[in-house]
This record gives C-alpha cells, sequence and structure tokens, in this order.
C-alpha cells in the first residue's frame, strides 16, 4: 500500500464544490490501485482571510509544506479589495514554496471539437500544446513603485531563474515523448527578453535531438489559432505564460476542462489547481465543471509517481465525455449532469 498526504485547499466560491468531487475520484482510485490517500485541510483565500485575517496563514503554509503534495481549489471572493487575495494566497505561495514551474496542458479530446472555436481543417490537425510558464520572477517580482503620476514595474529575469525552467520544459518534453520545443519572447523589444533567448539558444544545446523555435509573443498568439500543429511545449516567461495558457484554454473550450500545476522538481514540492476561477456567481448551485480540478489531481498523481493511476483518471474523464456526460458550460444543447453527478460518472469509469 503506498501511502500520500494531500494538502487540499477548498478555496471559495465553486471550490468546495469541485474539491468534493476530486476527494470523490482520488479516493476511487486509491481502493482501485491500492493507494492510501490522507486529506489534510489548509485553509487558504477570501474565506481563510475572513475566518483568520489571513489568505494564507501560517499553519496552511506549515501544512502545505509537510504534506506529499497539494490541491488547491481557486480562491477570491467579491467583497474584498481586488488582487488582496490573489497576491497573499496565490503568489505568496508560490514564492514561499519556490514554485517556478507554471504547467499547463491543453488538448482537445476526441468528440470535443465542437467546443472549440478554432475552425474544423485546423482542429483536424490536432491540438496538444503544453505552455511551461516561469512561476517565480519576470514582471510578478513586485518591485516597482506607484505615485500620482507614474507607476513601475521592473521585471526580474535572473540566470538562475530562466536556466532552471528551460530545462524544466526540455526534460518535461523528453519525459512526455515529444520532439519540438519552442521558446517565446519579445526579444525585439525587451531586454528581459533578449537575455532569455540568448539562455534559451545556450541551454538548447544540452538538448540535441529536439526541433526548437524562438516566436515572439505577438506572433504566437497568432499562430496558436492559425497553424497549432506546430506547437508541442512551450516555454515562455511569467507574464506571457498567463496570457498564452488563457488562450490554450480557450482554444479547447473552456477554463473549466485545463488543468494547472505548481512545481519545484527539485524540493518535490507541487500545487495542483484548476487554472480557473472561483466563479462567485454560480457558487453553491452544484453547475460547476469539475473537470479542470479532476484533471489537476491526474497531474499531481503523475507528479507522485502514480503515472498509472494518473491515466486513469485522465481516461475516465475522457471517457465519461466520449460517454455523452457533460456539465452545463459544455452541453451545447446536450443534457447535462450537476457537479456531483458528474463526479460519479468519472469515478465509476476508474
Ligand atoms: C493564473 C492567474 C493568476 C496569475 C492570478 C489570479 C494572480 O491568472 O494562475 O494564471 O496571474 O498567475
Ligand atoms: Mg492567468
Amino acid at each position: 500500500m503506498t501511502k500520500f498526504s494531500i494538502a487540499v485547499t477548498e478555496g471559495d466560491g465553486i471550490g468546495p464544490e469541485i474539491t468534493a468531487e476530486v476527494i470523490k475520484v482520488l479516493k476511487k482510485v486509491g481502493e482501485t490501485d491500492r493507494i492510501e490517500v490522507e486529506f489534510v485541510d489548509a485553509p487558504s483565500g477570501g474565506a481563510a482571510y475572513k475566518k483568520y485575517g489571513n489568505a494564507l496563514p501560517d499553519d496552511t503554509l506549515k501544512i502545505y509544506r509537510d504534506c506529499d503534495a497539494i490541491f488547491k481549489a481557486p480562491v477570491g471572493v467579491p467583497d474584498l479589495p481586488p488582487g488582496l487575495i490573489e497576491h497573499e494566497a496565490i503568489l505568496r505561495a508560490r514564492q514561499e514554496l519556490d514554485l517556478y514551474v507554471n504547467l499547463r496542458p491543453a488538448k482537445i479530446y476526441p468528440g470535443m471539437e465542437n467546443l472549440s472555436p478554432l475552425k474544423d481543417r485546423v482542429i483536424a490537425k490536432g491540438f496538444d500544446v503544453t505552455i511551461v510558464r516561469e512561476n517565480s520572477e519576470g514582471l510578478y517580482s513586485r518591485r516597482g513603485t506607484k505615485t500620482a503620476d507614474r507607476a513601475t514595474d521592473e521585471s526580474v529575469f535572473t540566470k538562475r531563474g530562466v536556466d532552471r525552467i528551460i530545462r524544466f520544459a526540455f526534460d518535461y518534453a523528453r519525459k512526455a515523448g515529444k520532439t519540438k520545443v519552442t521558446s517565446v519572447d519579445k526579444a525585439n523589444i525587451l531586454f528581459t527578453s533578449q537575455y532569455w533567448r540568448s539562455r534559451f539558444e545556450e541551454i538548447k544545446k544540452e538538448y540535441p535531438g529536439f526541433e526548437t523555435e524562438s516566436i515572439y509573443v505577438d506572433a504566437m498568439s497568432q499562430y496558436l489559432i492559425r497553424c497549432p500543429e506546430r506547437y508541442q511545449v512551450v516555454v515562455t516567461d511569467n507574464m506571457f505564460g498567463d496570457i498564452l495558457s488563457d488562450e490554450t484554454a480557450q482554444i479547447i473550450g473552456s477554463l473549466g476542462l485545463c488543468a494547472g500545476a505548481n512545481l519545484n522538481p527539485e524540493t518535490k514540492t507541487g500545487m495542483f489547481e484548476p487554472i480557473h476561477g472561483s466563479a462567485p456567481d454560480i457558487a453553491g448551485k452544484g453547475i460547476a465543471n469539475p473537470i479542470s480540478a479532476i484533471l489537476s489531481a491526474a497531474m499531481m498523481l503523475d507528479f507522485l509517481g502514480q503515472a498509472k493511476s494518473a491515466s486513469k483518471v485522465e481516461a475516465a474523464v475522457q471517457k465519461a465525455l466520449a460517454d455523452g456526460c457533460r456539465t452545463g458550460d459544455i452541453a451545447q444543447g446536450m443534457p447535462w449532469l450537476p457537479t456531483s453527478k458528474f463526479g460519479d460518472e468519472v469515478a465509476k469509469r476508474i
């Protein structure tokens, strides 16, 4: 019997509803694959802020550090100043745990093509793009100034920070059996991007056998729509990765389908979170889409060395969709299931 402890932040809004489905699915796969999972409550976000005066309490941070992995549902409430929870609960967790990799795979599953805004002839060539986003520096360094007539943001790129994320992208590509790594920057304008590009040119020499390419971010935003079949693993900085990963999520049809992971492979720390928000407008109605959360949990299993169980969970989601199970947001006229029933259908197929 393999044992894992998972820190669980059920978050705000639809967070608790989708977290319940994640726990259901993990319990099920635990039974079939002889994995014992202990879930440790780790409050963070808007509800935690209201209760403890801190969106990321020290106790939670300790639980995050002590557990084998972290599952984090979306956080954010409408009645607190915008940005407060984002900074405390999300960015601080990434910084404190040095989760320098933000990994966001996006693929169009067979049968789900109609959700994508792309043209049929483009989809026919397949869409399977993973954004590897630098998650610890760049424009997210929080260095800058703001006065009444002027504001600045300092974008910080260090050799250590840039090199480690580019190496991760190649290592990930190799492990996933991919053949191409694309780097995205704005080297025609930004010093930071010129530095990034020079590091990419240098590091790619350590990985012979890969096809590589450097592309400007504005061009990339077009190519992802026009010729996405050219891309497999895309490595980029924090800001560009934030933007492009929303684009890839929308291309596969919905933020509700796209999983995400924040990782530090050296310290073996991983925080797994759906990439969508807490959607307070539909909270408590039982209509949220748990797919992104469940697929994030699959990434967590993979990170914990349980690749077979991870594939099982992903396959169960795919099978449920192929069998016509839908949630409201992706129903497009088909009958659809409430959150918990959809989770049942996934669990059943494990
Ligand atoms: C994301 C989000 C966050 C980010 C926000 C909520 C701070 O957009 O995870 O992509 O900008 O990184
Ligand atoms: Mg974002």
